[in-house]
């Protein structure tokens, strides 16, 4: 009886009898009986006597080859019908074939088509598509094994996230989308008006844009549940033309009662390495896939990522260390200005050859709320950087001291009437506290080996261009 591989409990028989998908085959064949399988031709050839298409499902990357013989299905309906891209359903028998490189083939006894591609029209034909080419039809990627080997490793990292926090505690917690305030300050919001108003109070009576991060409100939910996270969508008017940036991107953001600083980028290297191990473990088949076809060092890197300790260094070191390094940057490295790309790919890629995490950086360049440091001159902050991404994780301790928080927020000039609710966590029963955000489309580089942030969300959506 087919099972779903990985599945603890049998799931509905019923349905899977009668609809195992390729996967079942692969994990359990039901060999020399009755079988039924539908799918999308990737590859037909005719002979003679019979033809031989190639159907995959998502299901696995793997395909089934079936066998339709000419006495059975004439070969002009074939030749009519079973080009790259059409879908079907066959009926047959899975037999075993220990003489060719897969373990068996479906002698097809008949098929009904779904859906035709033309030859002429439809793009993904044959030949391997250029990365570039495929983000032009995003419609049509996932049918590429390229994007379903993406996007089973996005939804495997999406399970672990979960997996790793609730097992440790952790309350998954749902924070708006919908935000009267700018969480990191940086100004770059998308504002939300109704196609019927044109004047930004009507609906609300306030302003209102799309988060940018979940922080503020996962705060005030950890000041009751102690540890919780957010997993969703954040969005950032952010005009980088970079392979890095997305405008609507997924983040990842843990917030926790009583964590200092230590204490959270210890969890922040735990949580990279366990989704590592996880990926490791359960997808072994699509990352040998993105190993062959796109970045020979991916499965090494995460082999070795998953080992290593973190180097930790303080912002004030790593500015030495760049000044010291002999390298001529663009941005010539100077205490008091954000690390730049370069900077942060010299300090893995050169200096530590392993991901660093970078400390106490000043507090002109990080947000509001982060905590002040005793030298009046930086902010209890880190950064996770990644060998060939940069920035994966920003995170901070935050100050949960009213007076400090109150004086910076007037400091820089904004305006606290509209944080009453945020400030009242601190005026009530105030707590040192401490989070971080990981950017989902940054880890899953790291994990595909892919280059562009547009290439591990299924529909991307980036300044100038909307998938
Ligand atoms: O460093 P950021 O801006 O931190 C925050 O938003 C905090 N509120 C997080 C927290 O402490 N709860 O963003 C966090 C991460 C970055 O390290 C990066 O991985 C990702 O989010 N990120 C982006 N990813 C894709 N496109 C963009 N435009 C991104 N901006 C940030
Ligand atoms: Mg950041």
């Amino acid at each position: 009886m087919p099972k779903h591989p990985g599945l603890s409990e049998p799931w509905n028989l019923r349905t899977s009898t009668l609809r195992p998908t390729i996967a079942d085959l692969y994990a359990n064949p039901p060999l020399n009986q009755p079988l039924t399988i539908s799918g999308w031709i990737r590859t037909r050839r005719s002979t003679k006597a019979v033809s031989f298409a190639e159907i995959t499902d998502g299901s696995t990357l793997r395909s089934l080859q079936v066998v339709l013989p000419h006495d059975k299905i004439p070969r002009d309906r074939i030749e009519t019908d079973l080009h790259t891209g059409a879908s079907l359903t066959v009926t047959g028998q899975l037999i075993p074939t220990p003489d060719r490189p897969q373990p068996f083939e479906l002698q097809a006894e008949s098929y009904t088509l779904h859906g035709h591609a033309n030859p002429n029209t439809y793009p993904l034909q044959k030949k391997a598509h250029s990365l570039e080419f495929l983000r032009e039809i995003s419609h049509l990627r996932v049918r590429t094994r390229t994007f379903q080997a993406v996007f089973r490793i996005r939804h495997g990292v999406s399970i672990a996230i979960h997996q790793f926090f609730h097992e440790r505690g952790f309350i998954y917690v749902h924070t708006p989308i919908l935000t009267p305030s700018d969480c990191e300050g940086a100004g770059q919001l998308f504002q939300v008006i109704t196609t019927e108003d044109s004047d930004p109070h009507a609906f609300f009576g306030r302003p209102a844009y799309l988060t940018v991060s979940g922080q503020l409100e996962a705060e005030i939910l950890a000041m009751g549940l102690g540890r919780v996270y957010t997993f969703g969508p954040t969005f950032r008017a952010e005009p980088s033309h970079t392979p890095r940036h997305l405008a609507e991107f997924w983040m990842i953001e843990p917030e926790m009662a009583f964590f200092d600083l230590n204490d959270t980028m210890d969890l922040a290297e735990d949580l990279l390495k366990n989704l590592i191990r996880y990926l490791l473990r359960h997808h072994t088949e699509e990352l040998t896939f993105l190993t062959e076809r796109y970045d020979p060092d991916l499965l090494a890197r995460l082999e070795s990522t998953k080992e290593s300790a973190f180097l930790r260094i303080s912002y004030t070191e790593a500015i030495d260390i760049l000044q010291k390094s002999g390298r001529e940057f663009t941005y010539p490295p100077i205490w008091g200005t954000d690390l730049q790309a370069e900077h942060e790919r010299y300090l893995v890629e050169t200096y530590a050859q392993r991901p660093v995490i970078v400390y106490n950086y000043p507090r002109d360049i990080k947000a509001f709320y982060m905590r002040q440091n005793d030298d009046g001159k930086t902010v209890a902050s880190f950064d996770v950087l990644f060998p060939g991404i940069g920035e994966i994780i920003g995170g901070s301790q935050r100050e949960e001291r009213l007076d400090r928080l109150e004086s910076e927020m007037q400091r820089r000039g904004m305006n606290l009437a509209a944080y009453q609710a945020y400030l009242d966590t601190r005026r009530f029963g105030t707590v040192p506290h401490s989070g971080f955000g990981l950017g989902l489309e940054r880890f899953l580089l790291f994990a595909t080996g892919l280059t562009n942030v547009r290439d591990v969300i299924p529909f991307f959506r980036a300044a100038g261009q909307m998938a």
